[in-house]
């Protein structure tokens, strides 16, 4: 009897001590907190609270999105961002909150925090048209604020070691500066007046490559860093060129991969300078040239049509908004509106980002990152 019960007690205890090793070493492998920095692609909710012509905080934007029961959240989505879904791949249990909501404070920002802003870009004049929007300096600004604040949460050296080893820092950015800014028609809003594309890209660089060393200083260490995707496949481009289905418009594209080049020459370049530091290189250009070439192979029955939008043969024109047309099978369409991708393409291009190859996503996949 005596031996039974403490053979059982010791059983017990065994079970525990393997139950909480399995429990650590789960908690091991998910990552602690995501902080989020880009435009429109990944914008969470920010624009909500600027007074600015770019929102998406209207119907039906948000109609797929589950956690508000289909209801708009400023995402330029019917559902999650690729922000949003890598997230809940790497399991964390809520998506980052958006910085400027009121109620983002305390333990709220533990899994992360989102900056990105609809209509921002790189160079601080991209969006002007958009009166209000955060760009790339102002949102590195406001995660030195973030970043005091896991001080206080944590204490100094739990915080250091969590934004370290435990976060990932994601920069969507740099579409505006073309869309927005240089290939604005209007001469007297954009740069193409003063300046060539090269030099115009070599501004893009040198500023990107303060705003990443400033987030450096502030204990960043795990990146990615999105490219510039076919900029001239959307159907905004398409519409106002009045392009057919299979074109696109040569210049933006054109510009884009010269940034992209660039660009990945510069997270070569911080890679072996900074370290500690490990920079990925997100092929975003060539994943959306896949979808949009290779539409039906995804389940696609259009890469040119917006679902949701107005103007032109591609309703590519009016922003998504109620009185939108919309289309019947929203994960049949690559686009949700006249710029971005729907929640069913999202998905597709976050899946590769998170366990592709060095095709897509380069030195390393965003699975492969968490675990460093
Ligand atoms: C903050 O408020 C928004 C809007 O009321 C709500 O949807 C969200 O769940 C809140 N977030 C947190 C972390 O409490
Ligand atoms: C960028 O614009 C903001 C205002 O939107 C301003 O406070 C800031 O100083 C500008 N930054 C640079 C580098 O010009
Ligand atoms: C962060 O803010 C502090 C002031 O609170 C400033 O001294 C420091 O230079 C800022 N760091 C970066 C990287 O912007």
């Amino acid at each position: 009897m005596e031996i039974n019960s403490s053979a059982c007690t010791l059983a017990l205890i065994l079970f525990f001590v393997i139950l909480s090793y399995l429990a650590i070493a789960a908690d091991d492998d998910k990552l602690g907190a995501s902080f989020i920095f880009g435009d429109s692609l990944v914008d969470a909710g920010n624009n909500n609270y600027l007074q600015t012509l770019s929102k998406a905080n209207i119907p039906p934007n948000g109609i797929d999105f589950k956690p508000s029961g289909g209801n708009p959240t400023g995402r330029y989505t019917n559902g999650r961002t690729i922000g949003d879904i890598v997230g809940e791949e790497l399991g964390i249990p809520n998506h980052a909150v958006p910085f400027l909501a009121p109620n983002s404070t305390g333990e709220a920002i533990i899994y992360g925090v989102n900056y990105a802003s609809g209509g921002g870009g790189i160079m601080n004049a991209t969006g002007r048209i958009f009166v209000n929007r955060i760009g790339m300096d102002i949102q590195v600004d406001y995660f030195n604020i973030t970043r005091k604040q896991f001080d206080q949460l944590m204490g100094p050296s739990k915080a250091r070691d969590y934004i370290m080893k435990k976060s990932i820092f994601s920069i969507t950015i740099g579409a505006n500066d073309f869309l927005n800014n240089y290939l604005l028609p209007v001469l007297s809003i954009g740069e193409r007046i003063s300046e060539s594309p090269d030099g115009f890209i070599n501004d893009m660089i040198t500023h990107l490559r303060d705003q990443v060393t400033r987030l450096y200083k502030l204990d960043a260490r795990k990146f990615v860093i999105g490219n510039v995707g076919p900029i001239g496949c959307i159907p905004y481009q398409k519409t106002i060129n009045q392009l057919s289905e299979n074109e696109c418009v040569g210049l933006a594209n054109k510009l884009a991969g010269q940034y992209n080049g660039r660009l990945k020459d510069l997270l070569t370049e911080l890679n072996d300078n900074l370290p500690g530091a490990t920079f990925v290189y997100a092929n975003v250009y060539d994943l959306v040239l896949e979808l949009i070439t290779n539409y039906d192979k995804y389940g696609f029955s259009t890469a040119t049509r917006a679902c949701c939008g107005n103007g032109g043969q591609f309703a590519g024109i009016i922003p998504c908004g109620p009185t939108s047309s919309l289309c019947q099978d929203r994960d049949k369409h690559v686009f949700w509106d006249p710029y971005h991708p729907s929640d069913a393409a999202n998905l597709l291009i976050a899946k590769q980002l998170l366990d592709g190859d060095t095709k897509y996503i380069s030195p390393v996949n965003l699975r492969q990152l968490r675990d460093l």
